[in-house]
């Protein structure tokens, strides 16, 4: 039986033609892009056209002495955790409560070190507080050294101010990471003036490669290695370089940022249906960060009276893939932190599942899963009843 992936905010299908590009690369013969021999300079070649080609897309020169870089890195979680660990000295990190587990808990762990922590709260539908900012900047008497918050969230889709914030950082000097995982490839950006300071994005959340990401750093920004060892990437992030993965992540985000258009408009066309569809059958369900402006693929929707863990493997067994928060707690599936953050009612917070849709999804998946998820809605909402 195949799925309907409904689960795209985890992890995209790789696009065919990404994976035609990766093969050809793969198939060229040994890539050490460090080597002085005529493989190495081939390597090299290839690697630093697909890194240009990276920044072009992103609207940066990544070519220029002392000016903006790229560090190559094996996805979000690792750009992330470069970005807290590596940025802004050892002052206070300032982040909202909606962050990627591998923002938060790197900035646990850097607590327990001894750095300081400023939270940004989130309003009922998902949207940071930026009015908070200006003030938890210069809180305490001790400014902050680093801001860090996500460009939209992975659970609601909610789109941050990351220009209004970027602005404040601006005019306080103070550098500002970027989590844009779940908008590169997806949303328009213009890094070029942006006053964003570090931008982390991940290969396979726009049908690239997973294994291979980036810390994108603005023109003179310094930053902490967590490696040692070797020269390559300017000794920011030793290892020889994954060619074909880099040559993957450039195809993918060529691909992405010419169809965007095409893509937004199928993407939304599609998660609308999805909603429309279940609140039509069911007016009780509540769609999450619906007041805000979202990823155009991405639907939280909580359904009451329901737990999300049963409806999730129900789905599951009739052939509907979808997610029950961010991937990395799907198993065990702690309530969210970012329903949490948001005060949402305990019944919400329960019963939320997180479905994507891609450039792949089709109109005649969205039917089908309409009444698949209505019909478990319909069975595990009834058992609750009579179990009560
Ligand atoms: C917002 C966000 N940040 C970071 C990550 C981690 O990315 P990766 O899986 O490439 O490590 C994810 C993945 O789900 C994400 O959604």
């Amino acid at each position: 039986m195949t799925a309907v992936y409904l689960d795209n905010n985890a992890t995209t299908a790789i696009d065919p033609r990404v994976g035609n590009v990766m093969l050809a690369q793969f198939l060229d013969g040994p890539s050490n892009a460090s080597s002085q021999h005529i493989y190495g300079r081939q390597a090299r070649s290839s690697l630093d056209a697909a890194t240009e080609a990276i920044g072009s897309y992103l609207g940066t020169r990544l070519d220029q002495p002392d000016g903006a870089r790229l560090i190559i890195t094996s996805g979000g979680t690792e750009s992330n955790h470069q970005a807290l660990t590596g940025l802004g000295d050892r002052g206070p990190i300032i982040l909202s409560r909606i962050e990627h587990p591998s923002v938060v808990a790197t900035a646990k762990w850097l607590e327990q070190e001894g750095r300081s922590l400023r939270w940004l709260d989130v309003d009922q539908d998902g949207l940071v507080q930026i009015d908070q900012l200006q003030p938890l900047i210069s809180a305490e008497g001790c400014d902050a050294a680093l801001v860090s918050i996500m460009a939209a969230n992975n659970e609601t889709g909610v789109i941050q101010p990351i220009s209004k914030a970027a602005e404040i950082c601006q005019a306080a000097g103070i550098p500002f990471h970027v989590d844009a995982t779940q908008t590169v490839g997806k949303l328009p950006l213009n890094l070029q003036d942006s006053g964003i300071s570090a931008l982390t994005f991940t290969a396979h959340k726009f049908h690239g490669p997973a294994g291979v990401g980036a810390l994108w750093l603005a023109p003179e920004l310094r930053i902490e290695p967590v490696f040692h060892g070797g020269e390559q990437q300017l000794e920011t992030r030793p290892g020889t370089e994954p060619v074909a993965l880099v040559v993957g992540m450039a195809e993918a985000l060529k691909l992405a940022v010419n169809e965007m258009n095409h893509s937004t408009e199928h993407c939304q066309m599609l998660r609308d249906r999805l909603e429309r569809g279940l609140i039509d059958r069911h007016p009780d369900l509540v769609v999450q960060g619906k007041k805000h402006q979202r990823l155009p693929g991405t639907s939280s929707i909580s359904f009451l009276k329901t737990d999300r863990q049963s409806m999730l493997m129900a789905l599951d067994m009739i052939g509907i893939a979808c997610s029950s928060g961010s991937a990395c707690s799907s198993g065990s599936s702690p309530p969210s932190h970012v329903l949490t953050a948001m005060n949402r009612a305990a019944g919400e917070i329960e019963s939320t599942l997180r479905f994507g849709v891609s450039k792949f999804s089709t109109i005649e998946e969205i039917d089908k899963s309409i009444d698949a998820i209505s019909n478990a809605y319909n069975k595990l909402k009834k058992k609750t009843n009579v179990d009560n």
